[in-house]
C-alpha cells in the first residue's frame, strides 16, 4: 500500500488523532500506533526522507494533541474508559524516534514523563487502564490486551529508566512493578502443570475459555519476550527458564516449519492446514530478536532468522502490495474457500489482498523487517559489537567516543558468504554469530583470534580488530537438512531457508475489498497497485517425496528484484516424487496427509521442484514421505 494511503487509512481507523472514540473498523485504537511502531525504524534505517517526513507529521500531530493531564492519543474506548494498551505500540515508535533523531528527544521524553505521572495515578487506583471487563466473565467487548501484552510497555519504561530517568527513577520503577503485578503471568502459564501442549481442538472449551489471553496467537508471539523483558527489569533469573520453556513449547506443539506459530486466531496444533497470522509472524521476529539481545542464547537468533526469511516473505507478495492475513504450511491455492478451516478466520483470510481479514495485519506487518534490521547489530559490553541477525547491512556507531562502522555485504540467506569491511578509529571486538545449523565456519582475510572459539551458549565468535580498515569474509557451511513433522511428513531446509514444493498458479486480480463487508473499495479511492487476488494451482499438489533423493541446485544468475517474487529465486531442490491419495478437510483445503503405510503411487514417478518457501506463495511445506527405492 502506498504509504500516504496507509496514513489516511490509519487515521480513519483511529477516528482521527487525539480525538474521541474510534469510528473506524477497530475499536482498539491500534492502527496508527502500529503504523508508528513500524515506520520509525523503517524510515530511519533506510534514511528515507519521504518516510521521515511522514513520521514527523504524525508524531508532531500526536504530541500537539496531548491532553491537559498528559494522556496521549484518543481519549476513551471501552465503557468510556481510558485503556493503556494502544499507547504501548506508539511508545515503541516514539522511543526509537528519540534515539534516531535528536530533535525529538526532549519533546518525546517530556511527553513520556508526563504520561508516566498520569499512568502512576491510574495504576495506583486499582490498576485503572489495565483491563476493562464489562461483566463477571470475559466477553468479546472486554479489553484484556494491555494485561496480556504488558511487556512492550515495560520495554519503553526500561528505556526511560536507562537513558532518560529525569527525576522519575522511583516513579518509573513503581510503574513497572505495578504493571508487572497486574499483568497476565506468563511464568505461571509456561509450566508443566498449566501449559496446553495438546492440539487445542482436543481440549474442552471450559479449559480454553479461561486461558484466552495465553492462547491468542499474536498475544503469544508478543509474549515470547515477556520473560526476557521482565527479567531485565526485575532481575529474577528464574524468568530465563520461563523464556526458554515458552519458546521451546510454543514451537514444539504449535509451530510451523517456517518459524511462526500456528494459531488461527487461537493456538491450534500441528496440522498443516492450520494457519499463522501475518501479525504473529512479525511479532515472533521482534520477540525472538529481543530475546537474543537480552539473553544471548543463540537459539533465539536462529528462530528469529527462520521466521524472517520464511514465514514473513511467504505471506506477502513480491511487490509487497498485498498480503495474507493467514498462511497455511500446506496451501496449494489461495481463493475464497467454500468453508473456513480455521477457528476464527474468514474464508478470505488466506488470500493475498489489502485487508483480507482484520486490518491489524495491514498496519502491523511493516514492523517485521525494520525490527529485524534494528536488532541485527547490538552492543556487547563497552567495546564490542555483535552481528546478531545475519543479513546485509551497515552499522555506524561510537565506541569510547570514536567512530566505528561495520559493513556487511552478502546474499545471505541465499548464499553462505558474508563480506565485511570495517572502518574504526579504535580497536574493538566484533562478534559474529554462528547459527546452530552451520556445519563449519571459515574466516578469510583477517587474523582470526583462535584463542576465542565459538561460545557454546551465545554462538558468537570473537574477532579482535585493530583500528583502521579491515576486510574479511565469513563463510558458513550449509547442509541440506530434513526435519520430521506430524503425519509422517518432513520439512526440508538448507541453512536458514525452508524449501517447499512450489505450486505454479494463475493469478487473477480484483478490486480490494473491505474486510468486514467484503464490498469493493469504491473505484478511485485506492492506489492502482492495490488489488485482492485469487491464486489457482495449475498442477496437482497431492505429492509425496522420497527424501533420500533430495538434491540442492544453486542455479545461476543474481537474486531477482523483488527478491521474493514467486518462483524467481535461482536456487531450488529436486526430489523423486509421485501423486498420492490426499483427502480434503471440510471439502475446502488439503487435510493432514494419510499415514505412511497407506501411501501408494497414483501416478508415474516424476521430479518435484522445491523452492525457498518465501518465494513459493503456493506451497506444500509439510511433505509426506514415500520410499521410491527400486521404483
Ligand atoms: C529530525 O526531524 C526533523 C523534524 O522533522 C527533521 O527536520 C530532521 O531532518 C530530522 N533529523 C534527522 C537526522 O533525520
Ligand atoms: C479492581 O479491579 C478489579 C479488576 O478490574 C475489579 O474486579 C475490582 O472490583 C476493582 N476493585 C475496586 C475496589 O474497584
Ligand atoms: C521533575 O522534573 C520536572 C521537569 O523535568 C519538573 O517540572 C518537576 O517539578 C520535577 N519534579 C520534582 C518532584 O522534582
Ligand atoms: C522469581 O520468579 C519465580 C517464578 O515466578 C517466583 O517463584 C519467585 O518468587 C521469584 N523470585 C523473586 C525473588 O521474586
Ligand atoms: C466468499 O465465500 C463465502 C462462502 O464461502 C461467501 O459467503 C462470500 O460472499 C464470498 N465472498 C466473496 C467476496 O466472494
Ligand atoms: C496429523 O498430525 C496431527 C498433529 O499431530 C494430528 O492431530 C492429526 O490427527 C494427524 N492426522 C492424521 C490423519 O493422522
Ligand atoms: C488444483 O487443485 C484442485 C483442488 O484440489 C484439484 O482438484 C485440481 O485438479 C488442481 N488443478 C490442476 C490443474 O491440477
Ligand atoms: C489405511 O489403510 C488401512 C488398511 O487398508 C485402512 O483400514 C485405513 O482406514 C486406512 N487409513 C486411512 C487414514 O486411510
Ligand atoms: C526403502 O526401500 C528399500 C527397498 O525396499 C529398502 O532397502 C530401504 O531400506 C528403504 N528405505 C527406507 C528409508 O526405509
Amino acid at each position: 500500500m502506498r504509504l500516504s494511503t496507509t496514513i489516511a487509512t490509519a487515521l480513519s481507523m483511529t477516528g482521527g488523532l487525539g480525538l474521541a472514540q474510534s469510528t473506524g473498523p477497530s475499536n482498539l485504537n491500534e492502527a496508527l500506533p502500529y503504523w508508528v511502531n513500524g515506520l520509525v525504524p523503517l524510515a530511519y534505517t533506510l534514511q528515507d526522507e519521504r518516510l521521515k517526513e511522514q513520521v514527523s507529521t504524525v508524531v508532531d500531530t500526536v504530541l500537539d494533541r496531548i491532553q491537559p493531564d498528559g494522556w496521549i492519543g484518543p481519549e476513551t474506548v471501552a465503557g468510556g474508559q481510558r485503556m493503556i494498551w494502544a499507547r504501548t505500540l506508539i511508545f515503541l515508535g516514539l522511543t526509537n524516534l528519540a534515539d534516531a533523531n535528536a530533535t525529538y528527544e526532549k519533546p518525546i521524553v517530556d511527553a513520556l514523563h508526563r504520561f508516566n505521572g498520569l499512568m502512576n495515578s491510574m495504576l495506583k487506583n486499582n490498576g485503572t487502564g489495565m483491563v476493562y471487563q464489562s461483566g463477571d466473565k470475559l466477553s468479546a467487548d472486554d479489553f484484556v490486551w494491555f494485561q496480556a501484552r504488558s511487556e512492550d510497555m515495560i520495554v519503553s519504561l526500561q528505556w526511560l529508566l536507562d537513558y532518560h530517568p529525569g527525576n522519575q527513577t522511583n516513579l518509573l520503577k513503581q510503574n513497572i512493578e505495578m504493571i508487572y503485578k497486574y499483568a497476565s503471568k506468563w511464568e505461571g502459564w509456561y509450566t508443566e502443570e498449566n501449559y496446553v501442549s495438546q492440539d487445542l481442538y482436543d481440549v474442552p472449551a471450559s479449559v480454553t475459555d479461561d486461558q484466552w489471553p495465553f492462547l491468542h496467537g499474536v498475544t503469544v508471539a508478543e509474549g515470547l519476550k515477556y520473560a526476557a523483558v521482565m527479567r531485565r527489569s526485575t532481575s529474577n533469573e528464574s524468568l530465563l527458564t520461563t523464556a526458554k520453556n515458552g519458546v521451546d513449547w510454543t514451537f514444539k506443539y504449535h509451530g510451523s516449519a517456517s518459524g511462526t506459530i500456528l494459531a488461527d486466531e487461537r493456538l491450534a496444533g500441528l496440522n498443516p492446514y492450520y494457519g499463522s497470522e501475518l501479525c504473529t509472524d512479525v511479532e515472533v521476529i521482534y520477540s525472538l530478536a529481543y530475546n537474543f539481545y537480552a539473553i544471548g542464547d543463540s537459539d533465539y537468533a536462529d528462530r528469529a532468522e527462520l521466521a524472517a526469511f520464511n514465514a514473513l516473505p511467504a505471506a506477502v507478495s513480491g511487490d509487497w502490495w498485498s498480503h495474507q492475513y493467514m498462511t497455511e504450511p500446506n496451501q496449494p491455492f489461495s481463493k475464497n474457500l467454500s468453508a473456513t478451516p480455521f477457528w476464527n478466520v474468514n474464508t478470505l483470510g488466506q488470500t493475498f489482498g489489502v485487508e483480507p481479514d482484520y486490518p491489524c495485519c495491514t498496519v502491523n506487518h511493516p514492523q517485521g523487517y525494520p525490527k529485524f534490521a534494528m536488532y541485527s547489530y547490538v552492543r556487547n559490553g563497552d567495546t564490542g559489537i555483535v552481528h546478531s541477525l545475519l543479513s546485509p547491512g551497515r552499522v555506524q556507531t561510537e565506541i569510547q567516543g570514536k567512530i566505528v562502522s561495520v559493513d556487511c555485504q552478502t546474499d545471505y540467506p541465499f548464499d553462505n558468504t558474508l563480506s565485511y569491511t570495517v572502518d574504526s578509529d579504535v580497536p574493538f571486538q566484533l562478534y559474529l554469530r554462528v547459527p546452530n545449523w552451520a556445519t563449519q565456519t571459515k574466516i578469510q582475510g583477517s587474523p582470526r583470534d583462535d584463542s576465542a572459539p565459538k561460545d557454546p551458549k551465545t554462538g558468537l565468535i570473537k574477532l579482535n580488530l585493530p583500528a583502521g580498515t579491515t576486510k574479511f569474509s565469513y563463510q558458513l557451511g550449509m547442509d541440506l537438512i530434513t526435519a520430521d513433522r506430524a503425519n509422517d511428513t518432513v520439512a526440508v531446509y538448507r541453512g536458514p531457508l525452508l524449501y517447499a514444493l512450489h505450486i505454479p498458479h494463475t493469478t487473477s486480480a480484483e478490486a480490494p475489498r473491505f474486510y468486514n463487508t467484503q464490498k469493493d473499495y469504491p473505484a478511485g479511492t485506492y492506489p492502482d497497485q492495490a488489488h485482492d487476488y485469487a491464486l489457482l494451482n495449475t498442477t496437482e499438489w497431492n505429492v509425496a517425496i522420497d527424501p533420500s533423493t533430495l538434491e540442492y541446485h544453486a542455479g545461476s544468475g543474481s537474486l531477482p528484484e523483488p527478491t521474493f517474487t514467486d518462483g524467481q529465486l535461482p536456487m531450488y531442490m529436486t526430489a523423486r516424487a509421485c501423486l498420492i491419495d490426499w483427502p480434503m478437510f471440510r471439502g475446502a483445503v488439503p487435510d493432514s496427509p494419510i499415514p505412511k503405510s497407506n501411501r501408494t503411487c497414483l501416478s508415474d514417478i516424476f521430479e518435484a521442484t522445491l523452492r525457498p518457501y518465501g518465494s513459493a506463495k503456493l506451497h506444500m511445506s509439510d511433505l509426506p514421505t514415500i520410499n521410491l527405492t527400486g521404483k
